[in-house]
């Protein structure tokens, strides 16, 4: 895949992204003389649609790709529109595609409102995510064409070069996560996760420390050594040190990084529980945003924590009711060997504060019931509320939702164990994500600007549409690496 600039309309194929409200129900259109030659419909200028108008020999073909009411055009949809275009355009074998995306903003009436540049980086990352793949177990790989995109513009070289530069490095920190989501979970342990971890930054500024073993016991983490005990492939935390400017305050990007979840000795009965493969998808999303800032070699002090585990029932397995005494003093009943995610998470979040972090994100696929609450397009979101709307501001940049739910604090009592000062299962059944946040906020200082994210439900799709591709999402990497990106560019306006 390559993208060029330039002025020359000459492709085999032209790509034009149009709305709704461009044909009207009588066929009048504001759209480019050229198209008015064929017979359009409004539908064809709807969210999803895609239309092929065949050029006869000699003339080229043109892919119309609806992008719903020109009043709501924004780069979510754009970065939609590019990912089912760029589908279209692999099915069909295309090599050589233009596109003029400062005419679509013209029209709209959106020049203003959405910079050509933006609509670019939106176009490269929805074209890249909408057309990736994971098919590195099958046999015959599907092959596509090099296509090499053109975009249309008089806009200027270097400002357009950046805008896809920036698009491409978000969809290649967005694929890194999706990549490791995917694998089978015979294909990636904790090890192999850090290992394929520590591989991919070896040659960037991240600096690696493994605690496993014994170093594990050593700093007391207690919930991963005791999640991890139930299975052959011991348990590790691996922090991952990302600094290009140490005056800036440090953050921890936190997650959870279950490589399987069968629930332990507290089983889980559903049918069928593959995707518990994808219980690593919160490691995937740091993992993936740290890419993110080294490549694009953005200033920060970062440091990225995964609690790797994988969660099994055994012999050696951890037992419903078994006590935990983490180092901060709390003492943690464990209720449901199913909650595990929260153990290890309890984990990181002391170690962030033992390391100086000011500020900590924790990303989780955590709990059923957040999906429940919020369905599969907005994950959940608690914390201390500055850091929060921080996330919720990058989310709508980037375009993965939060959604802000309260820390209740009434609702602590539901975690009231007989001989410990927390269980980490609720004895009611209302608030489950609530209860799951609070709990970790007994690990949190009060001076941590805190946040955590349950993303349970967004960790994959079954199918493809926009820029989503079938299997993982890689949901998380690019918000946080905006939320992070966020702050040198508010810097560097001042
Ligand atoms: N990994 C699961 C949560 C999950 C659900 C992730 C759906 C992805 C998709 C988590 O460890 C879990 O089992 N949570 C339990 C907690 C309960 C036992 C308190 C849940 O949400 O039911
Ligand atoms: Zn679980
Ligand atoms: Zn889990």
């Amino acid at each position: 895949m390559s993208f060029t600039f330039g002025g020359e309309n000459a492709a085999q194929t032209l790509i034009v992204p149009i709305c709704s409200d461009d044909i009207e129900e009588m066929g009048a259109t504001r759209l480019p003389s050229w198209l008015q030659a064929y017979s359009l419909l409004p539908h064809m200028g709807e969210r999803g649609a895609l239309t092929w108008l065949h050029g006869r020999i000699g003339e080229r073909d043109a892919l119309l790709v609806g992008c719903g009411e020109a009043s709501r055009l924004d780069t979510e949809r754009i970065r939609e529109a590019a990912g089912n275009a760029g589908r279209a355009i692999h099915k069909h074998k295309k090599e050589r595609v233009d596109i003029n995306l400062g005419e679509l903003l013209k029209r709209c009436e959106h020049s203003l409102v959405i910079s050509e540049a933006e609509a670019v980086t939106a176009w490269v990352e929805g074209w890249k995510l909408g057309t990736y793949a994971f098919e590195v177990y099958r046999t015959k790989q599907t092959k596509h064409s090099e296509v090499s995109l053109q975009f249309l513009t008089e806009a200027k070289f270097e400002v357009l070069n950046e805008a896809v530069r920036w698009g491409c490095l978000y969809a290649e920190g967005a694929i890194l996560a999706r990549n490791l989501a995917n694998e089978p979970p015979n294909m990636l342990r904790p090890k192999t996760l850090i290992e394929k971890t520590i591989e991919h930054f070896a040659l960037s500024k991240v600096e690696a420390v493994v605690y496993e073993g014994e170093s594990l016991e050593q700093q007391g983490m207690v919930g991963l050594i005791a999640v991890g005990k139930g299975s052959k492939y011991p348990p590790a935390l691996l922090e991952l040190r990302y600094c290009t400017n140490e005056t800036l305050p440090l953050t921890a990007l936190i997650g959870k990084g279950i490589t399987f979840d069968t629930g332990g000795i507290s089983l889980k009965k559903d049918f069928d529980i593959s995707d518990m493969r994808m219980d690593m998808a919160g490691a995937a999303a740091v993992i993936g945003a740290l890419d993110i800032l080294a490549a694009g070699d953005v200033k920060a002090n970062v440091v990225v924590l995964i609690a790797a585990a994988e969660n099994m029932p055994d012999g050696e397995a951890l037992l419903p009711g078994e006590l935990l005494q983490y180092p901060n003093g709390v003492s943690v009943q464990v209720g449901n060997t199913d909650s595990e995610g929260r153990l290890v998470l309890a984990d990181a979040l002391i170690h962030a504060q033992r390391l100086g972090a000011v500020e900590a994100v924790d990303i989780a696929t955590l709990t059923y019931s957040c999906g429940a609450a919020l369905g599969s397009k907005y994950a959940g979101i608690w914390g201390e509320d500055t850091i929060v709307a921080e996330i919720v501001q990058a989310g709508k940049q980037v375009s993965e939702k939060v959604w802000q739910l309260p820390l209740v604090d009434e609702y602590e009592a539901y975690l009231h164990s007989d001989y410990a000062d927390i269980c980490n299962i609720s004895r009611v059944g209302e608030a489950g994500a609530t209860t799951a946040a609070l709990f970790l906020r007994k690990f949190v200082q009060p001076s941590l600007r805190w946040a955590h994210i349950d993303m349970a439900s967004l960790k994959d799709v079954s199918s493809a549409q926009g820029w989503h591709s079938a299997g993982a999402t890689g949901y998380g990497a690019r918000l946080l690496a905006q939320f992070v990106r966020n702050r040198t560019l508010r810097e560097s306006s001042n």
